[in-house]
């Protein structure tokens, strides 16, 4: 048994093949996105399932709409394709695609959404998913009896109604994107353009020097190898507390 994603992507799908026993594929990337034909080349008769976080956590690069329609073009018809939508509220683009329009028209996907990134309750561990009838029928049969709690679910239902906080929630994350792209650029960083609340940067040198240097100036970033940081998004002080920390970090002497 297999299961196939991308390399680069979200550390948990190796995990659980891990867990399970059976076998992890990581296909090649295409730049910082995913690469579907290659993934697809991976899937055979072995595949259990395909792991498709969109947006990529830790990139912030999206999979399209054409891009799904070739892929799903490309594997045999009962392949389950996970698409992990985890930062789908903060996408603004629109040759993005909605895993549900997949699921509608026929194909055997499953579409998990969180409230633990937009609606800010990752610490309550509540989520939700859409899948055929015999999927969900399997997952509940193995899943823990309480998996959630009344507390989590009470306030995924108040959050599911408030949408100011999600809209706030997005102009901020965009007014933050648009001046990090502008900062980290002026400090000579690559950024690759995110539809999350992270940015991935090519800091062109060891990354776990930066790293080391910022937690010493009080500012967590993700060192992720290969000279790449991931930096989350915040409010426009934080934001402006990260860049002065790296332009004292970066400035020599
Ligand atoms: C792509 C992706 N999927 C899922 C999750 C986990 O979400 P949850 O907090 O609902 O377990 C994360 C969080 O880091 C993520 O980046």
């Amino acid at each position: 048994m297999n299961a196939v994603s991308s390399r680069n992507s979200f550390v948990v799908y190796p995990l659980v093949m891990q867990a399970v026993g059976g076998e992890f594929r990581a296909a090649p990337m295409k730049a910082e996105s995913y690469d579907l034909d290659a993934l697809a080349e991976r899937v055979d008769g072995r595949t259990l399932c395909v792991f498709i976080a969109n947006p990529n956590n830790p990139t912030g690069t999206i999979v399209t709409r054409g891009d799904l329609d070739r892929f799903f073009a490309a594997i045999p018809a009962e392949t389950l394709v996970v698409m992990d939508e985890a930062y789908f509220e903060y996408v603004e683009s629109p040759d993005y695609p909605d895993g549900l329009e997949f699921l509608k028209s026929g194909r055997n996907v499953m579409v998990l959404r969180t409230f633990s990134k937009i609606y800010g309750l990752a610490g309550l561990r509540i989520g939700y998913g859409f899948a055929r009838p015999e999927i969900i029928d399997a997952l509940n049969r193995v899943r823990e009896p309480f998996n959630t709690g009344s507390l989590a679910q009470a306030a995924a239902l108040a959050a599911l109604g408030d949408d100011a906080h999600v809209d706030k929630s997005l102009a901020v994350n965009r007014e933050g994107r648009n001046y990090l792209y502008g900062a980290l650029k002026g400090l000579g960083l690559a950024v690759t353009p995110t539809e999350a609340n992270f940015i991935w940067i090519d800091t062109g040198r060891d990354e776990k020097v930066l790293y080391e240097a910022l937690l010493r100036e009080g500012v967590i970033v993700r060192p992720m190898g290969g000279g790449h940081l991931r930096i989350t998004i915040g409010l426009p002080e934080e934001n402006e507390r990260l860049v002065e920390a790296l332009t004292k970090v970066l400035s020599p002497g």
